[in-house]
């Protein structure tokens, strides 16, 4: 299969190498607005690259990937759909409602494969806890624990662009509640906080931010992230049900230090990000797309998941700003014609 490449960044150069070594794929042709960084990124992994995204689009790809700019994204799915090729796209679509839906309407229209980037449905211990609680083993779900700590806050420039803490970052706890429960967000009631640089509130963000979520079946959530976890990244899932809890993201890095005089020892090496902590995901979902591009396994994270976990971000980010409980479907119905 031949893959044409959309983004060389932080997160494209990742996964243009990952690409690189799956198994069916024969080519990766790289394509940036930064033709020079596409180049460099094509050189440094033994992939090839082109001068434009046109180019891209013009070399007779069997797929597309795209991980450029959030802004980008839901002109490039489109063009993709329009070409009648199966994409993959890093979260998100949009940092909007209504650019999703035309998105996806596109899609729609096209018949095509879209699958999105939420790697935790790849991890280990998220599929493990997944399947700990279809099978029963945990019983009736009472609470669940998300968190999401990034050590340090990106750049300045990075927030405008990003959609803020609930549609960047717990975009990924949200989506993860949906998947690992099947069950859906029925209300939210959210809140942030800035005591860190000014440039968050600048930008119309928070630096911290907690949620509360009830999902339809009276399971209660918090989720909570932040961009100041000095200790390192903590990505946690506690699920705690009427027989047993589990924890995703315990172990032997996790960035703790117990009070306890007889506790652990903190750990030598913590997560220090993203790319560290999930890459074998991000290898395992690159290797899913090439699967269900080619029609052998159904899309394990469809423009509709996407959706709905934006519309409980949209939801927090409605919440904190009116400072009420605000239900993800009212923000659905505002929608015209929502697929
Ligand atoms: N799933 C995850 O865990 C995860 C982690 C990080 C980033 N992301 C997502 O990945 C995307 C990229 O993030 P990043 O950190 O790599 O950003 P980045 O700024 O490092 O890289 C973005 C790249 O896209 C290129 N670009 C911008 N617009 C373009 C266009 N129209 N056509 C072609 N190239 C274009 C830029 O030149 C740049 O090289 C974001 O949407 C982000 O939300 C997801």
């Amino acid at each position: 299969m031949r893959i044409g490449f959309l983004g060389a960044g932080r997160i494209g150069a990742f996964h243009a190498e990952a690409l690189k070594a799956t198994t069916g794929v024969d080519d990766v042709l790289i394509g940036d607005v930064d033709s020079a960084r596409a180049a460099e990124v094509a050189h440094r992994i033994g992939a090839r690259s082109a001068d434009s995204v046109d180019d891209v689009f013009a070399a007779g790809v069997d797929a597309v990937v795209i991980a450029t700019a959030t802004a980008s994204h839901a002109e490039l799915i489109t063009r993709a759909a329009r070409a009648g090729l199966p994409a993959y796209c890093e979260k998100p679509i949009a940092v909007d409602l209504p650019g999703t839906v035309r998105a996806l309407r596109e899609v729609e229209t096209a018949g095509t494969l879209l699958q999105m980037g939420f790697q935790r449905r790849f991890d280990a211990g998220y599929r493990a806890a997944k399947d700990a609680v279809a099978e029963g083993r945990l019983g009736r779900l009472h609470t669940i624990r998300a968190v999401t700590s990034d050590p340090a806050p990106p750049p300045a420039a990075f927030l405008p662009l990003s959609g803020g803490l609930f549609r960047d970052c717990l975009v990924h706890d949200f989506d993860a509640v949906r998947w690992l429960t099947g069950r859906e967000v029925i209300e939210v009631f959210a809140t942030g906080a800035n005591g860190g640089a000014a440039f968050f509130r600048e930008a119309g963000d928070v630096d911290t931010a907690a949620a509360l979520l009830t999902l339809d079946d009276d399971t209660l959530v918090t989720a909570t992230a932040t961009r100041y976890n000095g200790a390192g990244y903590d990505v946690r899932m506690e699920i705690a049900g009427e027989r047993d809890q589990l924890v995703v993201g315990l172990d032997a890095r996790s960035p703790f230090t117990s009070a306890e005089p007889d506790g652990p020892e903190p750990p030598a090496r913590p997560w220090t990000g993203f790319l560290e902590r999930f890459a074998p995901a991000y290898r395992a979902e690159l290797a899913a797309f090439v699967q269900a591009a080619r029609g052998e396994i159904p899309n394990p994270c469809s423009g509709k998941d996407a959706l709905h976990a934006l519309l409980v971000a949209e939801a927090c980010e409605v919440s904190r700003r009116e400072h009420r409980p605000v239900r993800p479907a009212e923000l659905l119905t505002e929608l015209a014609d929502p697929v």
